[in-house]
């Protein structure tokens, strides 16, 4: 039981701020392991809706540590707007904690995500909050880190020569306005005063609490098919979003995972390029989007929408090794009739069950679907499976059967309270 990671089975966006609200409850530490502030989560209690880019679902319970570990790039823009709104609706961040190895995500890689997005013909269709180049910098190992932040004088003359390379850059290779080096160095100095007390070793208080056997949760980010190793790139995010991203993010070992819960939609999303072999470009796929809400949190775009895949969800199932998977807006499907779940790929005169590993090829995959019988009733209010409508059950276990997977909770509506819970 101990240590449990939510991890999105699809593209992103599959309720996994819900999922990790509730587990948060029973949680002693909640963990932010990997991405920065283009996650959007949505976390609706009772009337009220929350959305979280960067904090951990689980601030909502006043005893529960969040964390935001090493493997985060961090807007500080973001991160203290949504510190202060938080605080401002009296929930409390006293046990909020930012590791000193966690890189922040400056303006100059904001700009270079836009200018790179601007060159490239075929681009990504990023949410354009300068992930991409934060995690460049990382790697290339010239990043700014939570820890610069903490003597004033260093970080003065650290950001200074940052700028001063990334203008260089700006004017002579983008032609490009370049960076206010005072406005950034005001701005800056002013977040580091009011982030400091939020730094901690989190690595420590991580292990503390994996020592007293206390509840440890991961909140993943973004979706196993946006994984930088294994999902659908170029078409893909920055980090590792499949569920190891959670060990090398946080610092714990692989051995110490004890459940991976998969948060996938009935149907699927996606936000940005990249290929979508089910993806709808007709009526269903319009009424998904409005029935939906599909609009994306982080940047207000149109979701994609299209049928539930379950080659890609087998695919997920491996590369992030389930344990079991929470199925969400399984209400959307309300009055869809029939329905389509797909169970393979034609793929140049042959029929594929295992997803590509080259991207362009997807492009290529046409999908062979299931027919399944859909129902009218409205499911918002159930919360026993047996009360579900047969061919609501029939679609679940479908879908089950088909991925291998045991789907242990339903969710029935946005709310905390609208899942089915087959299993606790
Ligand atoms: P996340 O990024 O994975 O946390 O997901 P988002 O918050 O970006 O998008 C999921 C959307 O679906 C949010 O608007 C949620 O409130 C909503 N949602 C989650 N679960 C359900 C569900 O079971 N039914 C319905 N109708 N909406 C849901
Ligand atoms: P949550 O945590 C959906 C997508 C972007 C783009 C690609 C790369 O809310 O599920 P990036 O800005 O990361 O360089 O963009 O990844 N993307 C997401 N799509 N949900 C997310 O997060 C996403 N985070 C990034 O749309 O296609
Ligand atoms: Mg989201």
């Amino acid at each position: 039981m101990p240590i449990k990671v939510i991890v999105g089975a699809q593209w992103g966006d599959e309720g996994k701020g819900k999922i990790t609200d509730i587990f948060a409850k029973n949680s002693d530490v909640v963990i932010r392991a990997q991405g920065g502030n283009n996650a959007g989560h949505t976390i609706e209690i009772e009337n009220k809706t929350y959305k979280l880019h960067l904090v951990p679902s689980g601030i909502f319970n006043s005893e529960t540590i969040c964390i935001i570990s090493a493997g985060v790039v961090i807007n500080l823009k973001t991160l203290i707007s949504e510190i202060e709104s938080l605080n401002k609706q009296n929930i409390l961040t006293n046990n909020l904690f930012i590791d000193p190895r966690a890189h922040l995500v400056m303006p100059y890689h904001i700009r270079f995500d836009e200018i790179f997005e601007k060159l490239n013909e075929t681009n990504i269709g990023t949410t354009k909050n300068g992930i991409g180049p934060a995690y460049m910098d990382k790697s290339e190992r010239s990043g700014f880190r939570v820890c610069d932040l903490i003597c004033e004088k260093n970080f003065i003359v650290k950001l200074k020569e940052k700028i001063a390379i990334k203008n260089k850059i700006l004017k002579i290779i983008y032609k490009e306005n370049l960076l206010d080096e005072k406005n950034i160095l005001d701005e800056y100095l002013n977040y580091a005063r009011k982030i400091r007390g939020y730094i901690k070793d989190t690595v420590n208080i991580i292990h503390e609490n994996i020592k007293l056997e206390k509840n440890i949760l991961f909140e993943g980010a973004q979706g196993a098919l946006l994984d930088i190793n294994y999902g659908t790139y170029p078409y893909v995010t920055s980090s590792n979003s499949i569920s190891g991203g959670a060990c090398v993010g946080s610092g714990i070992g692989p051995t110490m995972v004890d459940e991976c819960i998969g948060v996938a939609k009935a149907y699927v999303t996606r936000i940005g390029n990249g290929p979508f072999p089910t993806e709808l470009n007709d009526d269903i796929g319009v009424l998904l989007q409005s029935k939906g809400n599909e609009y994306g949190v982080t940047t207000g775009r149109l979701r994609r929408c299209g049928w539930f895949d379950s080659v890609a969800m087998k695919y997920s199932a491996k590369i992030n090794g389930f344990t079991s998977l929470a199925l969400n807006k399984i209400d959307i499907l309300n009055g869809i009739d029939p329905l389509k779940i797909c169970v393979g790929y034609e793929f140049k005169n042959e029929i594929l069950y295992d997803f590509p590993a080259i991207t362009e090829d997807l492009y290529n995959c046409k999908p062979i679907y299931k027919e399944m019988s859909g129902w009218s009733e409205d499911i918002a209010n159930v919360r026993n499976y047996s009360e579900l409508p047969l061919n609501a059950r029939k679609y679940i276990e479908e879908i089950g059967k088909l991925c291998c997977v045991q789907i242990n909770i339903i969710g029935v509506g946005p709310n905390r309270k609208q899942n089915i819970v087959k299993k606790s």
